[in-house]
């Protein structure tokens, strides 16, 4: 078992490789374009180690056959179809991001179509060494950032795209739901998450959904607000880093986002609707035992919302919270 993961890294790391010098070929030069037109630096893109999977079908394939490794092998590794009548190459003309461990064992690959087209992005499957819901992107540079405090978004293009702007507590769940697994292993580093999902539908669940996952492990969680931008890629290319943190110092508690996420459901102008608003949020209050904290929150969802405070309490009160 562990000869065999240690094969699997050496042949992902091969690959890597193999991406990685692609890029700077004349058939990767599109891929190299893709990236430098995404504002990244020649850097930037050393540090991460993007690459290009070449358009011919099995380059990467013959070039590990050339070096020695047999079918079963190559079948683990996800980087293949393995078939009687001619494997191929997972990975075809996309732009290529080497997904590492904390401790900088190439574990996995993502691989990004060049504009338009659907997967948008291919993802190794799940291998002997490739367990997604216990690894974070950009966890390897992060683990060693001195902020205090760890930024967790979505995709691969907002973790480079922040700590090229100097972010480098950027971490990433790539697309999958962000776990319990993660959130043990982001405690070990840190007690304090922003989150900097998108500001769309789907990232705005994704973001509900980490908030109690993270608080169980013990880190508390404030929300980021990426409006008008849809995620901290496209932010920190039109707003800039100074703006960014900004962002950063503003973001508010998980549980005034919570409330936030609430109040957009309902129509303030709808003397209906609005009553609905205040029981939920005074139901939302209920969550609190402590009296001191619920006191301190009630203030807070009253002023933020223009209730008056005591209506509030007495809303709250009535549903079996006690002040
Ligand atoms: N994702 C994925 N497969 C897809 C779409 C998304 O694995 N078909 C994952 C990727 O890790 C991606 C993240 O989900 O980075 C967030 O998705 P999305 O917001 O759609 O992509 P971006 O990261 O914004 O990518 P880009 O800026 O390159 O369009
Ligand atoms: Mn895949
Ligand atoms: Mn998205
Ligand atoms: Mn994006
Ligand atoms: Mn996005």
């Amino acid at each position: 078992q562990a000869d065999l993961k240690n094969t699997l890294l050496e042949i992902n790391r091969l690959a890597g490789n193999y991406f990685y010098y692609q890029l700077k070929q004349p058939q990767g030069r599109v891929g190299y374009e893709y990236f430098r037109n995404r504002g990244l630096s020649d850097e930037t893109i050393r540090r991460f180690g993007l690459g290009y999977s070449l358009k011919t079908p099995d380059d990467l394939y013959r070039y590990m056959r050339s070096k020695g490794y047999g079918d079963g092998i190559l079948k683990e590794t996800g980087l293949f179809y393995i078939e009687e009548r001619g494997s191929r190459d997972k990975f075809w003309n996309r732009v290529m991001f080497p997904i590492l461990d904390v401790n900088n064992r190439l574990i996995g690959f993502g691989g990004r179509v060049m504009g338009e087209g659907e997967p948008k992005y291919l993802n190794s499957p799940e291998t002997k060494l490739f367990d997604k819901s216990r690894n974070l992107y950009g966890l390897n540079f992060a683990r060693t950032s001195r902020a205090g405090y760890m930024l967790v978004c979505e995709g691969y293009m907002d973790v480079i795209a922040m700590h090229q702007a100097g972010f480098t507590n950027a971490v990433a769940s790539l697309g999958t739901a962000f776990t319990s697994q993660h959130a043990s292993l982001l405690k070990r580093y840190t007690d304090q998450a922003v989150l900097t999902y998108d500001s769309d539908g789907a990232g705005t669940k994704a973001a509900l959904r980490a908030i109690p996952i993270l608080k169980e492990a013990g880190i508390s969680v404030k929300v980021l607000d990426m409006k008008p931008y849809k995620d901290p890629d496209e932010f920190m290319k039109n707003l800039g880093r100074e703006e960014f943190q900004k962002r950063i110092d503003s973001a508010v508690g998980s549980f005034m986002f919570e409330i936030s996420v609430i109040r957009s459901q309902y129509n303030m102008q709808d003397p209906e609707s609005k009553t609905a608003f205040y029981n939920a949020a005074a139901r939302k209050l209920l969550e609190f035992p402590e009296k001191l904290e619920r006191d301190a929150y009630t203030e807070a969802v009253a002023r933020e919302y223009m209730i008056p405070q005591e209506d509030l309490k007495r809303l709250v009160s009535s549903l079996g919270g006690q002040y």
